[in-house]
């Protein structure tokens, strides 16, 4: 991933950092692509061993639900009014202060360009008043390594991303390695959750929602479509599964039993996508990685990895795949800045640094090589979504 760059650091700071290299660096992590605004502090020791000093933050969901979905210009708002608060909350619950920093790690991208921006500046300003390294972090890379805040999980590693903005399946061979095997050719999982609530009015955020209601409900109640299905590739496709959520809502008494009986059958569908699409990836994966004596490893991660349903039904496929399951603890599957610190500290320790110019993107492919050739979600002026 092209981020590294010449940045503006004096020599003495230079030759500072390649000293605490050595040692374990602090860094400060900045998270503000989408509707949380996030900061947290982490230790990276010279052995790469990570430990997450503080970690806050804010949701914008009151702001938010009046409209039932994120609104990107009272995100921004929201962000820049926060930012300085949240990072400060951050460093005070660390216990250290802004001279401990050794960099300051921020989402540059993908997301919703003034919410990232309001992000990047802040850690634009930090950097330069600090004297210290910046470094654009992509979101997606943060999710890709947010196992790793709570255990060991060592490259390589089969990876579910699915967020509100993503669901692909990728294979991590490493810091920067990302190869796609399969994506969204329209909606992502989260979308499809979000716009599902929100069609049986269940509310903003819509997929927890969704999933307390659907506890409630049949799962064999309504029958929906899974979209792909049996098919070979490992890409996703879930507007038609909203859409048939639609139709169902729309013919239905629209009853609390018949809100329970199609959010369950909508959940139970889109745990069989998953299980489908993803059996086709492990396939892939064990193919290209080779026989291992150890168990191949699985990761799910993105905020749609906290349902509860979904991560059961990810554990039997490797159960039944003898892959093991590691799933981050829910408060690192959503939103948060730990991973954006730890995805920093990485690149620092493999000598990365960003240069005070570096822009926010909108989009921005974890994958670059693969999303450039052949975009699964489309692609326009200015380049691939995904
Ligand atoms: O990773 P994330 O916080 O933000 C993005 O990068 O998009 O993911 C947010 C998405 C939303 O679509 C939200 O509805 C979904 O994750 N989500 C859930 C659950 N918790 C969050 N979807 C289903 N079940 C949940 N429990
Ligand atoms: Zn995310």
């Amino acid at each position: 991933m092209p981020i590294a760059a010449s940045s503006p650091l004096t020599q003495a700071k230079t030759d500072g950092i390649a000293a605490v290299l050595n040692e374990g660096t602090v860094v400060l992590g900045i998270e503000s692509s989408c509707d949380e605004t996030a900061a947290a502090v982490l230790r990276r020791g010279a052995d790469g061993k990570a430990e997450l000093l503080s970690s806050i933050i804010a949701s914008q969901d009151e702001e938010h639900a009046k409209f039932g979905g994120v609104v990107p210009e009272i995100a921004a708002r929201a962000h820049m009014k926060k930012i300085d608060d949240i990072i400060e909350q951050a460093l005070t619950k660390s216990g250290l202060d802004y001279s401990d920093l050794n960099a300051v790690a921020a989402t540059a991208g993908p997301g919703l360009i003034g919410g990232v921006i309001a992000g990047l500046m802040a850690a634009k300003g930090l950097s330069m008043a600090l004297d210290i390294p910046l470094i654009a972090v992509n979101h997606l890379e943060g999710h890709a390594l947010s196992p790793r805040l709570a255990s060991a999980c060592p490259f390589p590693y089969l990876l579910l991303l699915v967020s509100g903005g993503h669901s692909q399946l990728l294979s991590v061979k490493g810091l920067g390695d990302y190869e796609r095997l399969g994506s969204t050719v329209d909606d992502a999982a989260g979308e499809a959750f979000d716009k599902s609530a929100k069609v049986m009015g269940l509310g903003f955020p819509g997929g927890p929602n969704l999933e307390r209601v659907a506890k409630m409900g049949n799962p064999e109640a309504v029958s929906l479509p899974r979209p792909f299905a049996r098919t070979e590739h490992a890409n996703f496709s879930f507007a038609g599964l909203k859409t048939a959520v639609a139709r169902a809502w729309d013919k239905s008494d629209k009853s609390e039993e018949a809100q329970a009986d199609l959010a369950a059958s909508f959940q139970k569908a889109v745990c069989d996508v998953l299980s489908d699409r993803t059996q086709n990836a492990m396939d892939m994966f064990v193919k290209s990685a080779g026989p291992s004596d150890a168990p191949h490893r699985f990761v799910v991660a993105g905020g749609v990895a906290s349902n509860a349903s979904i991560r059961t039904a990810l554990t039997e496929l490797c159960t039944q795949n003898g892959f093991e399951l590691i799933a981050p603890p829910l408060e690192f599957c959503t939103d948060n800045a730990a991973m954006i610190a730890l995805a920093g500290a990485e690149r620092l320790h493999a000598g990365e640094r960003s240069a005070l110019s570096v822009k926010a993107r909108p989009r921005w492919p974890l994958d670059s090589k693969s999303a450039i050739q052949n975009p699964m979600s489309g692609s326009g002026k200015k380049g691939a979504k995904s």
